[in-house]
C-alpha cells in the first residue's frame, strides 16, 4: 500500500487489509510505504489514527518508511493511491514483470476509472470517506485474490 507520506492513507490501508487478511485466515505479508522519506519512522497522522480507532482499528504499530525498488521483487502486488504515486512506482520498476504488480487501488473497485484516493492531509475531513473508500477497495482485492 503506498501513498506519499505514508501516514495518512497507506497507514488505514495497510490496517484495513491486514484485518480482512486475517478475518479470511489469509497468511498475507501486507505493509505500506510512501514515495517520500519525507515522514520515515514517524507514526501514522493522528487523524488516521482516529478514524482507524472509529472502525476499531488500531494502527499505532505502524511507522513511515519509504518505498524501495527492491520492494518490487519482494511483493506480489503494489496498491498507489493515486495516479502521482502510481507514476513514481512505475518509473522504480526495472521490466513489465515489476510494473505489471503496480495497481491504482480504486481500479479494485471501478475497474479503469482511475480514480485517486483523495490526499486528506491538507484538509480536516477526508479521512472518514478515505477509510470508507480503501475499506471497499480492500473487500475487492480479497476478493479477487485470495
Ligand atoms: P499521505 O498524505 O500521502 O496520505 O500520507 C500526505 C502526508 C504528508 C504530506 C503529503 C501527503 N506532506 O506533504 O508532508
Amino acid at each position: 500500500m503506498v501513498c506519499l507520506g505514508n501516514i495518512c492513507r497507506s497507514p488505514l490501508a495497510e490496517g484495513i487489509l491486514k484485518e480482512k487478511a486475517k478475518a479470511k485466515g489469509l497468511d498475507w505479508q501486507v505493509d505500506s510505504a510512501g514515495t517520500s522519506g519525507y515522514h520515515a519512522g514517524e507514526l501514522p497522522d493522528s487523524r488516521s489514527i482516529a478514524v482507524a480507532k472509529n472502525h476499531d482499528l488500531d494502527i499505532t504499530d505502524q511507522r513511515s518508511q519509504q518505498f524501495l525498488a527492491s520492494d518490487l521483487d519482494e511483493y506480489d502486488l503494489v496498491f498507489a493511491m493515486d495516479a502521482s504515486n502510481y507514476q513514481n512506482i512505475v518509473r522504480m520498476a526495472h521490466n513489465d514483470s515489476q510494473k505489471g504488480k503496480v495497481h491504482l487501488i480504486m481500479n479494485m473497485a471501478s475497474p479503469g476509472m482511475n480514480q485517486g484516493v483523495p490526499d486528506p492531509y491538507w484538509g480536516n475531513d477526508g479521512f472518514e470517506n478515505v477509510y470508507q473508500m480503501l475499506d471497499l477497495a480492500c473487500d475487492k482485492i480479497i476478493e479477487q485474490f485470495a
